[in-house]
């Protein structure tokens, strides 16, 4: 059965974009905030990025509206009960992972396919509460979701191969090129990048290079869109942080380990982009200017 009605619960950035692309892709899809006004600014969000894509010339009009109308909203979890496969991507904390996963296991019908979007929890300790262990495993997407092309699919131990197939295949359905890995912590973007991350922070901290400089270094000399300091005002300074804890607490491995200077800036607040400062300042969004750290 191939999947067509999508439960998306949690519309963030991460969630708002995940509802979009498979609206895009054709499934019928339900978007799940805790409240109106979450549900309400999530499908704004969505309906702004159709709207840039209608100005490009990549949607028509109509093709957008079409796309609006798969869309629907809810506070109500039980709207999710008919959903082929449900992707959840709230608040990275296991516990309200755990709560949201016992509920819905309650309302969906067995054959519904549960999928994390977890950066870092292990994909075992939220199965584990559900009686389809077999039916669940990890979808990760990259911010920004409808731009990004890859999608990280991942099994655990008690993962049914064929629903695996089937997700591969649903991930491809998205316009996505799908990696297939296994329940570790961090799976394979976060392993190689989170180190990466935390060293650039090393190197600022040791006074290697200024902000700019770092962040030139990585763009110019290696071709990437993003130096590593933009990067995680990007991808915000906490979530970071949060992902090498996680990361840390499972390995035990130095290269994990948050450098201090990470960890006060997280103290402080100054979690990157949405926080409006973080290694750089963002009074003016369009013009980032390095902090003073020192
Ligand atoms: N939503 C939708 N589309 C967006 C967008 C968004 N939030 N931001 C940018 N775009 C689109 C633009 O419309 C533009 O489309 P076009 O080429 O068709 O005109 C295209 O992306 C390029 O955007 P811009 O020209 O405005 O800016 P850039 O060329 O600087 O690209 C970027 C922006 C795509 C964000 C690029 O800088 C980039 O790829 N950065 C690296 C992002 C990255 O590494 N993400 C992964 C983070 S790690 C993660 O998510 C995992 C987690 O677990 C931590």
């Amino acid at each position: 059965m191939p999947i067509e009605k999508v439960g998306v619960v949690g519309c963030g950035l991460m969630g708002s974009g995940i509802g979009q692309v498979a609206a895009q892709a054709g499934c019928q899809v339900t978007v799940r905030e805790v409240s109106a006004e979450l549900v309400d600014k999530g499908l704004k969000s969505i309906e702004k990025n159709l709207q840039r894509l209608v100005e490009k010339g990549a949607l028509t009009a109509a093709q957008s509206g079409e796309v609006r109308g798969r869309l629907r909203g809810t506070t109500s979890l039980d709207d999710l009960r008919g959903c082929d496969l449900v992707i959840e991507a709230i608040i990275e904390q296991l516990p309200a992972k755990q709560e949201l996963y016992g509920a819905l296991d309650a309302i969906c019908p067995k054959p519904t396919i549960f999928a994390s979007n977890t950066s870092s929890i292990s994909i075992t300790e939220m199965a584990i509460v559900t009686q389809r262990p077999d039916r669940f495993l990890g979808l990760h997407f990259f911010n920004p979701v409808p731009v990004m092309k890859l999608v990280e699919v991942i099994r655990t131990i008690a993962t049914d191969p064929k629903v695996f197939d089937e997700i591969v295949k649903f991930a491809e359905r998205l316009g996505k090129t799908p990696v297939r890995t296994s329940d570790r912590t961090g799976f394979i973007v976060n392993r190689l990048l989170v180190p990466y991350l935390l060293d650039a922070v090393r190197a600022l901290e040791e006074g290697v290079a200024s902000i700019e400089d770092l962040d030139n270094s990585m763009k110019l000399g290696c071709g990437h869109p993003m130096g590593p300091l933009t990067l995680l005002d990007f991808v915000g300074l906490d979530t970071t942080y949060y992902i090498a804890n996680v990361m840390f607490d499972e390995f035990r491995e130095k290269r994990f380990a948050p450098p201090p200077l990470l960890k006060r800036m997280v103290l402080a607040g100054w979690n990157g982009r949405k926080a409006g400062r973080g290694f750089y300042d963002y009074s003016d969004p369009k013009n980032p200017k390095p902090m003073q750290l020192g």
